[in-house]
């Protein structure tokens, strides 16, 4: 039984990850911006108890990252898996804007929460992850960030702040190579969700169920990769 602590639990990708680690038997610490309204998570709470956590995290939030840690600390929690999953295309539309409309405070919003939120929160996290068994950070790309297969305009901020991600994802697996942390970015295809839309291929149980055989086979010896739904390796 591992420990797994994923951020955006609400929907999504987030709230299909939450559901099938408890289904198999994990613990999850499932966070979300407003516990209060994810209805959903309340739902899998009756069926898992205490198995499931259900915790506040603005991934932007200084003061809401503080107050989780410290809880987890005092509780000596430890976290075998970090997934970097909330994501935004932009701060204020669904769509990511087109050049002619882009405007620098939508950039400082998606850089927040896809690209600084998962640094910060796994340089936060980190001695919980320290001390666990196989301790793995994942990082949630997209194939948006990979440079090589930009074929198309658009998404200027989502792409970059997915590229960025990759970069950081690279960085902090040399950082943690010492301690045996793994760390990773994972495209997890192009999936039915708020954010996929409904035209996209993928559904997200089947996804989910590929994104964590991926998950558990990952050692050490991955560290660093940029890897899909399917474990082929993405180009940067
Ligand atoms: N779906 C796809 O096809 C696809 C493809 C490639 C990559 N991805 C990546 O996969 C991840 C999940 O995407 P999704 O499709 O599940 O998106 P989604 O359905 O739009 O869900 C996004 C999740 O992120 C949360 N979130 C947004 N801002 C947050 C913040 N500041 N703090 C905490 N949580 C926040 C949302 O919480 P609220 O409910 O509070 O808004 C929600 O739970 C993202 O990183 C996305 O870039 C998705």
């Amino acid at each position: 039984m591992i420990k797994i602590l994923i951020t955006g639990a609400s929907r999504g990708l987030g709230l299909e990850f939450t559901k099938q680690y408890l289904e198999r038997g994990d613990n999850v610490i499932a966070t979300c911006r407003q516990p209060e309204k994810a209805k959903e998570l309340e739902g899998l709470q009756k069926d898992f108890g205490k198995r499931l956590e259900i915790e506040q995290l603005d991934v932007t939030s200084e003061k809401s990252k503080d107050v989780l840690y410290q809880k987890l600390l005092d509780d000596s929690i430890e976290i075998n898996i970090l997934i970097n999953n909330a994501g935004i295309i932009s701060g204020d539309e669904k769509e990511g804007l087109s050049f002619g409309n882009l405007y620098k405070e939508d950039f400082s919003k998606v850089f927040q929460v896809n690209t600084v939120s998962p640094i910060l929160i796994s340089e936060k996290f980190l001695p919980l992850l320290k001390e666990a068994i196989e301790p793995k950070i994942v990082n949630i790309s997209s194939m948006s960030g990979s440079i090589n297969n930009k074929t198309r305009s658009g998404g200027y901020a989502y792409s970059s702040s997915k590229a960025a991600l990759n970069m950081m994802t690279k960085t902090l697996s040399n950082e943690l190579k010492e301690m045996e942390i793994t760390v990773v970015a994972i495209h997890p295809g192009w999936i039915k969700t708020d954010m996929g839309g409904e035209n996209a291929p993928l559904e997200l149980e089947s996804s989910i169920t590929s994104i964590i055989s991926v998950i558990d086979s990952l050692s050490i010896k991955d560290t660093g990769k940029f890897l899909d739904w399917q474990r082929n390796e993405v180009q940067w």
